[in-house]
């Protein structure tokens, strides 16, 4: 299926050697990098920032795609836009003003997403759907790779994909509709006709490297 997307999330990956790492998933075909940043605040973990980006910004040509789990959100967005971030995705929770925070990442020329967690409302993208271009499902709760998959987000995926197909019908922009968290190579299909544009992979990518240490084999499988 050449429509299926994956962004490996290089949480998972040995940040030891991250400018190689990052150049074997463009090579082995991912879409996206997904970039994990966590404050131990808004998420139980602390990872990556706008430093990172930036020095990751010159090994690839594929876009980043930075997942902020940390709050608040509108200083790091201007630092992100400058790092060579192309989508910012943030949680409702962790921002004041929601519809000013989406307005700024693309005032700062980036593509703007909001996040949901596996508790969180569909609902609040009820009045925000013209400032969306991403939609991020929370599959696990923030925080680690390597989590279990929730499969109630299955249903709620497909009220997101109602949603916005809904939206585009009615002469609305395009909104990537991107799951987060336990995708697998047994369970992305599922996921797939649910309706994801693009999944984020972190463990099942960087826990199964070739014998040639690249990640052709497990990009194939799952997009498969
Ligand atoms: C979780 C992160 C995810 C995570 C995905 O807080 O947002 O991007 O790294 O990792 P896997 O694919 O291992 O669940
Ligand atoms: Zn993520």
């Amino acid at each position: 299926n050449p429509r299926v997307r994956i962004a490996p999330s290089i949480l998972s990956c040995d940040f030891a050697r991250l400018g190689e790492e990052v150049r074997a998933i463009e090579a082995a075909g991912a879409d996206w990098v997904h970039f994990d940043v966590m404050d131990n605040h808004y998420a139980p973990n602390l990872t990556i920032g706008p430093l990172v980006c930036e020095a990751i910004r010159p090994h690839v040509q594929i876009p980043i795609d930075v997942h902020l789990m940390a709050e608040p959100v509108d200083a790091l967005i201007p630092m992100f836009a400058r790092a060579g971030a192309n989508v910012i995705t943030f949680h409702p929770e962790a921002s004041r003003h929601v519809d000013r925070s989406l307005q700024l990442i693309r005032d700062q020329g980036c593509q703007a997403g909001l996040a949901l967690n596996p508790a969180t409302p569909l609902d609040w993208i009820d009045h925000l759907m013209d400032k969306l271009d991403l939609l991020l499902l929370m599959s696990v709760n923030p925080g680690f790779g390597g989590q279990k998959f929730i499969p109630s987000t299955l249903a709620k995926l497909r009220l997101a994909r109602a949603r916005i197909d809904e939206h585009v019908a009615a002469g609305g922009q395009r909104i990537a509709l991107e799951v987060d968290g336990g995708v697998k190579t047994d369970n992305i299909a599922q996921i797939m006709v649910a309706g994801a544009d693009i999944c984020v992979a972190g463990s099942a990518v960087f826990s199964a490297p070739d014998p040639d240490g690249g990640y052709s084999g497990v990009m194939q499988a799952l997009k498969r």
